[in-house]
């Protein structure tokens, strides 16, 4: 099949990836509610049709934290994508790199900050989630430092994992020792292509990032088992003093659904905010991030630079996001499906395709500059 969409990608990492992978990326959390409510309330804004506007030259670079982007949009953390592609999230970093795009690196990456940072990508941020040991956060954050990050995004909506039925079901999930390895070993044979590329010549695939505290173990072994016991469940906004004490670029808090919290994040002086429910993998029965992004905007989108993430598979949603109130969109499945489906060159077509889309959208509603987009190109 010839790629024309992020939902090609979808149907070819369905294909290429062994079971488990596919249902961790796919899934969301108890009946998935939230999940598909993202989709269905971006894919219900209504956009206002404009004409004759002179729309011949679209401008669609961006300022976010002080740096120029090429478009509003950036990789958003996702969890293990080194086994979605080969040393996958070196391949996404470059992929982004090309399309002038931040890519974040999620804490619970496979490929750890130093190798990302070998390959001489940017802009680069760093995803960060609350371990308890302080100590070897600090080191983490140090590390991010020295390698270039130049962001820091800070995870909040995942104290300890929502229940997702998917990951139980494929072995994922509450399926250690040697049981789970066969169940997941039995999946992988169906995918030879995977075995090969990723699978042998993929490897290690432990948690670069927090192999020191993995104690010999690969952390996958018993993946959310390893998140129980050390994500710090007892975090506040006071600990963002913590965090500003150990980093002193732009922090970002992502997980934010909630305008009260919003106004804490805006208190707690951090820079920005990703309004999300982590793709509809926490709290399902949550607000989808296009219902909760506008009233968000509106109370402290003169204070923080609010972003946004949550059911984007097109550039018209981000164009969706942008009308909302966000200021940038973070993109996660959208990324993931490209890099299992298509390797880094899937990933670099999907920020093509999502440039391209989002320049169009702008023609038909009558923008031509990022900054221009707003609520007025909704229609009703
Ligand atoms: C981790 O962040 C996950 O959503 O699985």
């Amino acid at each position: 099949m010839k790629a024309a969409a992020v939902s090609d990608y979808r149907e070819l990492a369905r294909r290429r990836l062994p079971h488990f992978l596919f249902e961790y990326i796919d899934g969301g959390s108890y009946a998935e509610a939230t999940l598909r409510r993202n989709v269905a309330d971006l894919e219900a804004i209504t956009l206002r049709q404009r004409v004759l506007k002179d729309v011949s030259s679209i401008d669609l670079s961006t300022q976010l934290f002080g740096q120029s982007l090429a478009m509003p949009v950036a990789l958003g953390p996702i969890g293990l994508a080194g086994l979605y592609g080969r040393r996958g999230e070196v391949q996404a970093a470059r992929a982004a790199q090309a399309a002038g795009a931040p890519f974040t690196l999620s804490t619970m990456a496979v490929c750890a900050i130093d190798e990302v940072a070998a390959a001489g990508v940017g802009p680069f941020w760093f995803q960060l989630y609350m371990i308890r040991d302080r100590g070897f956060m600090r080191d983490l954050l140090a590390k991010a430092k020295a390698a270039g990050c130049s962001a820091l995004v800070f995870t909040v909506d995942l104290p300890v994992p929502g229940a997702r039925y998917r990951d139980v079901r494929s072995g994922l999930a509450g399926a250690p020792g040697l049981a789970g390895g066969l169940r997941r070993f039995g999946q992988t044979l169906a995918r030879p292509g995977w075995a090969w590329d990723v699978g042998l010549n993929g490897r290690p695939h432990s948690l670069g990032n927090v192999a020191p505290v993995l104690a010999g173990q690969t952390g996958l072994e018993d993946f959310f088992a390893w998140i129980r016991d050390n994500f710090d469940a007892a975090t506040t906004w006071r600990d963002l003093a913590f965090l500003r004490g150990a980093w002193d670029g732009p922090i970002i808090i992502k997980g934010v659904l909630d305008v009260e919290d919003a106004r804490e994040a805006a208190r707690s002086g951090a820079d920005g905010l990703v309004v999300s429910n982590h793709g509809g993998r926490q709290l399902d029965g949550a607000l989808s991030s296009a219902a909760a992004l506008p009233a968000i905007a509106q109370a402290v989108g003169d204070q923080i630079t609010v972003l946004a993430d949550g059911g984007v598979r097109s550039g018209l949603d981000v164009v969706r996001m942008l009308a909302l109130g966000s200021k940038g969109v973070l993109l996660g499945r959208a990324w993931a499906y490209a890099l299992a489906g298509g390797g880094g060159a899937g990933v670099a077509h999907v920020l093509q395709l999502i440039e391209a889309e989002i320049q169009v959208a702008m023609a038909l509603t009558g923008v031509a500059r990022v900054g221009d987009i707003g609520p007025d190109i909704l229609a009703g």
